[in-house]
């Protein structure tokens, strides 16, 4: 028996990185379907190679809501329900400062980096409130050792994260008590996460940063770096009604223990 077994779900930015460890482990425990936004069509083919049926793809910008209505009602056609969504496609800001950017760079980087990383997990909510309600499931939210800290990138993202803290706080006021929603806020993970495309860094894959994993895993308390599976359990355990049901405007900190990094770390 696994934790969400007969369960369907749905996660953006599922076919990389966090997401597509948050597929994989939802699956190993039970899952009887996922539906997947994503940009990519390459990610999509080898979620669909692997899973066959079991996925319901849709190819979309996730800072559009026509998306999010289409993989929500896709999801709901095909598996017949929704009991979790999962809001975690997201950009990086590659730390840029604020005075490294001109006033026009600012305004167009600010409005990329908040549509995917804020306003996008809005879209998914009102999208695919209704469904969860009628399984009185769960939304759940990728944040960042960002939404707490600063110095884990520049501030369209650090702003961006924190944000995010607003969304799943407000979001479980208004949900309860049909709908949970949590976070789950990962620390430095290497994947191929990029930047804005506004800013000339859509190119630019976290994992190419020469070095990123000894300097990650130096600065972490736990010294070591995370993968994307490392943090897929805290998504099995947040969407598990039988295992979480007390728990709503949480958010489940898995970053190597960040917090209590040595001072001038
Ligand atoms: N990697 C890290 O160090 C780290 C740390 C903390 C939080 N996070 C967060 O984890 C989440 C997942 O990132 P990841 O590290 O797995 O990187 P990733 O690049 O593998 O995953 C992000 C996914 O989002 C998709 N995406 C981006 N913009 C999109 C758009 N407009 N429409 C549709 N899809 C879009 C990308 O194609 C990609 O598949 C993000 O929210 C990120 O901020 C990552």
């Amino acid at each position: 028996m696994g934790w969400l077994d007969g369960y369907v779900a749905l996660v953006t930015g599922g076919g990389s990185g966090i997401g597509r460890a948050v597929v994989d482990r939802f699956f190993q425990e039970g899952c009887a379907g996922i539906g997947v936004l994503l940009r990519d069509e390459e990610q999509g083919r080898l979620l669909r190679s692997r899973y066959s049926d079991r996925v319901h793809i849709v190819q979309g910008d996730v800072r559009s809501g026509e998306a999010n209505r289409r993989v929500v009602d896709g999801t709901l056609q095909r598996f017949g329900r929704l009991d979790t969504a999962v809001g975690n496609a997201g950009v990086w800001d590659y730390a840029g400062r604020l005075e490294n950017m001109t006033l026009e760079q600012l305004d167009s980087g600010f409005t990329e980096v908040f549509d995917i990383n804020v306003k996008a997990y809005l879209l998914l909510a009102r999208a695919a409130a209704e469904a969860l309600r009628a399984t009185e499931g769960s939304m759940i939210f990728t944040l960042s050792n960002s939404s707490f800290y600063a110095g884990g990138g520049g501030p369209l993202y650090v702003a961006s994260k924190h944000a995010c803290v607003g969304v799943v706080r407000q979001l479980a006021y208004e949900f309860a008590p049909h709908v949970r929603v949590n976070g789950v806020a990962p620390g430095g993970t290497v994947t191929s996460l990029r930047g804005p495309k506004s800013l000339g860094k859509h190119e630019r894959r976290l994992a190419d940063i020469p070095h990123i994993e000894e300097k990650i895993a130096g600065a972490m308390p736990l010294k070591f770096i995370a993968s994307p599976e490392d943090h897929a359990g805290h998504y099995v355990l947040l969407a598990s009604k039988r295992n979480s049901r007390a728990t709503t405007a949480a958010v489940i900190q898995s970053d190597c223990g960040w917090e209590i990094r040595p001072a001038g770390a």
